[in-house]
């Protein structure tokens, strides 16, 4: 467990992202339509602490992808600012990304060695090609393969095998940082676990940092040292793991916790989840989340909460929190 005062990895502030989802000019023209923006990522600011798993979570069009993106570099950001630390002898942070599709991201008609050998290559990491061969077959081990699987395909791995090539292939320019964009989102239950539990490993014994995405709150309390809920590409919550799931504080995060499939309830006893997510095109006023919750008042469609830092580290943007930890209390 990393404490939260240990230096921070990544610091981004206030960062936002828009696109213009606007229709073509001479449409626009036509038919008087205004331009059209949509803030996928809004006001965002959270820290990564070295060595640490910040994980991001919230339903299919929060934003999480937007921000693994933008700390990437892929995207810009249109406001805010991201920050890097330096790594460890003064050069500037590697960062690596794996994706949920392992299949997508690697190249089809290139061997597995190939695939793993490239960024060896690119980045000079290694000289020779005896080299190459012992570093590719070495990572190939540290992901739970064999040497001999270097001379397949992709296509010829099942899909978990397949993300152990991506990590494998992510390790090989010796990264400092790993966004994981829902890496474990396409698998079966039990090879999720098998690849989160090598996620785990290589994080202790190669010193890593994590941003880890996911839209599912059994996967990221496995994972993570802190949790950041977003909603309508906002955060509305982040606290250490424990406390999150101990003490969840905006109704959102409860609303979340809630749908975890849980062996000792069955299914139907779980409240169905209420109400859809709003168009990011259109954004309720003051708190964006208001239409769906069980405790908004005229506060709440009028204002945007800001954010308030609880005792015991847990930050917390809601209208309505102080209220109910009094009843609760
Ligand atoms: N390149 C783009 N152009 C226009 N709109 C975009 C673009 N990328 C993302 N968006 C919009 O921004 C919002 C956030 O998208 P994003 O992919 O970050 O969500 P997500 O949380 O990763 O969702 P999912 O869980 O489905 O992967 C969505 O409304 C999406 O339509
Ligand atoms: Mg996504």
């Amino acid at each position: 467990m990393i404490p939260h005062t240990a230096p921070s990895a990544l610091t981004v502030s206030a960062m936002t992202r828009r696109f213009d989802v606007s229709a073509p000019w001479l449409n626009r023209v036509i038919e008087r339509k205004p331009r059209l923006f949509v803030r996928a990522v809004d006001d965002v600011s959270f820290e990564v602490p070295k060595g640490g798993c910040l994980s991001l979570v919230g339903e299919s069009g929060c934003g999480k992808s937007t921000v693994a993106r933008l700390v990437t570099g892929l995207y810009a950001p249109s406001e805010g600012s991201i920050a890097f630390a330096p790594g460890p002898d003064g050069r500037p942070l590697s960062v690596q990304m794996i994706f949920q599709d392992p299949y997508a991201s690697l190249n089809p008609r290139w061997r597995v060695f190939d695939i793993i050998a490239e960024p060896l290559r690119e980045l000079k990491l290694r000289e020779t090609e005896v080299e190459i061969a012992d570093r590719v077959a070495e990572l190939l081990k540290t992901v739970g393969l064999t040497a001999s699987d270097g001379r397949k395909f992709p296509h010829e791995f099942s899909g978990g095998q397949r993300q152990r090539i991506s990590i494998a292939r992510a390790l090989a320019s010796e990264p400092d940082f790993l966004v994981c964009d829902e890496p474990t989102s396409a698998l079966d239950v039990s090879v999720q676990a098998q690849i989160l539990n090598l996620m785990r490993r290589l994080q202790d014994e190669m010193g890593l940092t994590y941003l880890f995405i996911s839209h599912d709150m059994s996967v990221v309390r496995h994972m993570s040292d802190q949790i950041a809920v977003m909603y309508l590409g906002r955060i509305v919550e982040q606290a250490p793991t424990e406390v999150l799931f101990a003490h969840p504080r905006h109704p959102y995060t409860q609303l979340l916790l809630e749908t975890i499939p849980n062996v000792t309830a069955p299914r139907r006893d779980r409240e169905p989840q209420a109400g859809e997510v709003p168009s990011p095109l259109k954004p309720p006023s003051g708190c964006t989340f208001h239409p769906r919750c069980p405790q908004s008042d005229s506060r709440c469609s009028a204002e945007r909460p800001e954010m308030t830092t609880m005792p015991d580290g847990s930050r917390v943007a809601c209208h309505r929190v102080e209220e109910m930890m009094a009843r609760m209390a």
